[in-house]
């Protein structure tokens, strides 16, 4: 692929940019820089630099992010700052987008990607994929609760009652809870039909994906293979 075309793809602006930047000698490839933007390159396992910060060639990005409260999950964010300010520049501009949506005041692991299959599979109803939270509730949580959690609860506007996936009180305001669904507040309407408050919200897991200790809040890192392998991908 030419380098335009990368720096294109990936992200780093029109192609008239691209070629600017080239041009201005911001850019280089295995440590040299390149002026030339119609120079072809391998891209399979290319890195290169662009003012001096290292990227990997990715036909797709895929990432995680720990996402802090205070941070709506949209482009256009309306009173809050937006989860892509999170992100270098090239990210959003190649169309990465969030893997469903935390609400403002949640926190924890959130998806972004820019493979609109991979975007449909996790946000799809049909693929039932667990979500683990972790739930601060403001009164004490009893075993009448649990029973409701896991039986099913009937949520404003739905037909059917909904179950947690799994329910269990790791402290006595402390709620862990797995869904298999995405509706709108579902956790925080779940506990609120169960007679409690959710007072703090935080997604500990997705499938077998754990937010990893080691990223801090506002940190992000690009998924590697054995992330997406616990996310059931191949
Ligand atoms: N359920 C909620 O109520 N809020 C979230 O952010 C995620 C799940």
């Amino acid at each position: 692929m030419d380098l335009e075309s990368i720096l294109f793809t990936q992200g780093f602006g029109s192609r008239r940019q691209c070629r600017a930047l080239i041009a201005a000698g911001r850019v280089s490839v295995d440590g040299a820089v390149c002026i030339e933007p119609d120079t072809v390159f391998a891209v399979d396992g290319l890195m290169f630099e662009v003012d001096g910060a290292a990227w990997h060639y990715r036909e797709h990005a895929y990432l995680m992010l720990h996402k802090p409260p205070g941070y709506e999950c949209s482009r256009d964010p309306q009173h809050h700052a937006s989860v892509f300010s999170l992100l270098p520049a090239p990210l959003a501009t190649r169309g990465v987008q969030c893997v469903g949506r935390l609400d403002e005041d949640t926190t924890g692991l959130l998806l972004l990607s820019d493979d609109g299959k991979f975007i449909h599979a996790y946000t799809s109803p049909k693929r039932k994929v667990p979500k683990t939270y972790i739930a601060t509730t403001r009164h004490p949580i009893d075993d009448a609760q649990l029973t409701a959690l896991s039986d099913g609860v009937l949520l404003h506007g739905e037909s059917k009652p909904i179950a947690a996936a799994a329910v269990l009180a790791r402290g006595e305001r402390l709620l862990e809870l797995t869904i298999n669904e995405g509706k709108y507040h579902q956790v925080k309407r779940m506990i609120a039909a169960a007679g409690n408050r959710c007072e703090a919200l935080h997604r500990e897991r997705i499938g077998s994906l754990a937010l990893p200790a080691t990223l801090a809040q506002g940190e992000w890192r690009w998924l590697d293979a054995a992330d997406l392998l616990a996310l059931g991908e191949r």
